[in-house]
Parts: structure tokens; sequence; C-alpha cells
């Protein structure tokens, strides 16, 4: 096993071209050619929240809102099954309460229906109780991103939530052994280098099974539409970090990555990320959960995207894969091993 100095400041300023060396042979060592695909259905644009840089917060009223029903999602299910997806990431704005029963029924009916698929939810916070409610619904996975690792920054652009919420319900997620999947975003106002330090940070405190990161985009209708995109040279550093410091864990080549950069998703996947989350969401409904304008394959359905990978992973030297693929901590965590990654 390669021996790395995981100090986190040490790495921040290190040389970005050792970084993104070092990064790509981690990836590489340890999950050799494949990038794993996870299927992204916005099954809903629904959101009770206002977060100030989100293009579906409650007060945008320039959208229509949707909510897929069971039959219209197991169809679309379905049709990427017999593609050869066995991964599905269910993804809405936070729920209000009274939708929590609906979506335990989704989940049961589809892990039911289609033999050995793993789900992914993303649809924001809940409590432990209805944390262990999903677990028993069967849910595998949960991602929900802490945003920004400072308490301050995360209540002014969450309306005085709490950041220690979060972060707690991270470690709920943990215990009720689901695969944890947090992030940041990069480029967010009073974002400087010693935030960016302990965001990297506290992904490595986590532990985290799978690390979404990508840069803020400003949407028009939301207060924070005055603000600049941050560079692509800042996501591609921080990228080759995380998979420094996290060499076991799945880290997604996201789609806002692709959006602010041409080639964004490929140059990703060469320093360091494994993941591609293709978007299955039917056209007529991926016009309306826009979180950031701009967003690419807007109008592709999920054959053409796949193609499209097929085709852009060939160029990298890179290969799909359909494998379930857990993130080398949790199969090792399951399986009672050690690894032996420490940090400075
Ligand atoms: N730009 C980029 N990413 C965004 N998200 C929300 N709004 C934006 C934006 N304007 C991200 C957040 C959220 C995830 C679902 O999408 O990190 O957790
Ligand atoms: Fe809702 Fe999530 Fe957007 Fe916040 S980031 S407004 S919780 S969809
Ligand atoms: Fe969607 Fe290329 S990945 S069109």
């Amino acid at each position: 096993m390669i021996k790395v100095n995981l100090n986190v400041k040490e790495l921040y300023n290190s040389d970005f071209n050792f970084l993104a060396k070092e990064a790509e042979y981690i990836c590489l060592k340890n999950y050799g050619k494949k990038v794993f695909l996870r299927a992204l259905l916005e099954f809903s644009n629904e959101c009770k929240m206002n977060c100030l840089y989100c293009g579906l917060r409650k007060d945008n009223r320039n959208i229509k809102r949707y909510f897929l029903s069971v039959q219209e999602i197991k169809k679309i299910i379905k049709k990427n099954y017999l593609s050869g997806f066995r991964t599905f990431v269910l993804q809405s704005g936070e729920f209000v309460n009274f939708k929590f029963n609906e979506l335990c029924d989704i989940i049961y009916k589809l892990k039911k229906e289609f033999k050995n698929i793993t789900i992914t939810l993303s649809c924001g916070y809940f409590t432990k109780r209805k944390l262990k409610l999903l677990k028993e619904s069967g849910v595998d996975r949960y991602l929900i991103r802490f945003e920004v690792a400072d308490e301050k920054i995360y209540s002014y652009l969450k309306n005085g939530l709490s950041l220690k919420k979060r972060i707690e319900m991270l470690y709920n997620l943990k215990e009720l052994n689901f695969e944890t999947g947090s992030g940041f975003m990069i480029g967010l106002p009073g974002e400087n280098d010693e935030i960016l330090i302990k965001n990297l940070e506290l992904c490595y405190k986590l532990n985290l099974d799978m690390i979404g990161i990508g840069p803020f985009i400003p949407h028009p209708d939301t207060p924070l539409n005055y603000l600049n995109k941050p560079s692509f040279e800042k996501v591609l550093k921080i990228t080759a970090i995380l998979r420094i410091l996290l060499p076991y864990s799945n880290i997604p080549a996201t789609t806002a990555s692709g959006t602010l950069e041409p080639y964004g998703r490929e140059k990703l996947l060469k320093v360091g990320a494994n993941v591609l989350m293709p978007n299955i969401t039917p056209p007529r409904y991926k016009k309306y959960y826009l979180l950031y304008p701009g967003k690419i394959c807007i109008n592709e359905n999920a054959d053409t995207c796949i193609l499209c990978l097929k085709q852009k992973l060939k160029k990298i030297n890179r290969e799909l894969s359909f494998d379930t693929g857990s993130s080398i901590n949790f199969t090792m965590k399951n399986n009672n091993l050690e690894l032996n990654y420490g940090i400075n």
C-alpha cells in the first residue's frame, strides 16, 4: 500500500501536477479502468426549503412543480433496468411530511419488483426515526451534502438551519449502516482557503463512502444570482485532494462540473473521480429540475447519454461499469476488515 502524507493543509498547498498524478494513480490502482454508473431519477422537484443558492427553492415561482407517480417511476426504472442499470439514485427536494409514507411505499415496491437493485436516496434531511423506516423500506445508500463546513455560512445559506444537525444526520446514516454520501459546493459566498480545507477535513473525518462535490453555479431566480462561478481548476484540485484523502471512496464526476467546463467530467475522471451519474429523468420533467442554470444533457434521453458516455470513456481509456460498486470502505467495514490509512 502506498503511503502519502495526509496532512490536509499540506496537500492543499501542494503543486497541482503532483496531486493530479497521485490521485490518478490511486484511482486506477483501486478501481482499475472501471467507472461506475448510477442512474439518477429526479422524481420530484417539490421542496419545502428556501436555500439561497438553489433553483428549486420554495420561493421560486418560475418553475412548474412535479411529483412522479409510482407507476411512472416503475416504468422508468424498468426501462433502465433492462438497459443494464442496477444502481438507482432517487432524488428530490425536501419533503413535506405527509409524503413520507408515499416515499417508503415507492422504495418498498421497487425493491420487491426489481431483483438485485441498489437504491440510493437523496431527498434532504430526515430524523433518525425516519431514516430507520427508510432503511426498513429498502434504501441502501443516502446522499446529503453538508454544503459547507462552516456553521455561519451554512446557517446563512439555509435560513438559520444548523450544520451540527446536518452532521448529526450523517452520523445517524452511518450508524444505521447506510452507505453514506455527502460533499460540498465550491465557490459559495464567504468561502476561502481555510473553509475549503475544513470541507476536506470533514469529508475525511466522516470517512464518507461517496463524496459529491461541484461548483456553485448562480441561478438567476435566486438571491445569490449576482455571484460568479468558481474556476474549474479549483474543482480539479479539490477532487484530486479528495481522492488522496479517501482512496477507497466513490467520487462522482458531477454534472455541475460538466456544466462549468466542457469535458469537465472527463477531466475529473483523470484526477481521481470514478463514478458517473447519467440522468434518467424523462426530458419533459428534467427541464424543471434546474438547481442551477445551463445544466447539460437536458434534452437528451438516458439512452443517448449512455452512448455518449461510452464514447467519452473510450477516449480516456476507461470503461463503463454497471456493477453495484459499493465503496471499498463500506465493503471492508461490513466484512470486518481494517484499512490501514491514517491522517497526520
Ligand atoms: N449550483 C451548484 N450546485 C447546486 N446545488 C444546489 N444548488 C446549486 C447551484 N446553484 C447542489 C447542492 C445540493 C445538490 C442537490 O445540488 O449541493 O446539495
Ligand atoms: Fe431544496 Fe435541496 Fe434546493 Fe435546498 S438545495 S432548496 S433543500 S432542493
Ligand atoms: Fe448526456 Fe453526453 S452525457 S449527452
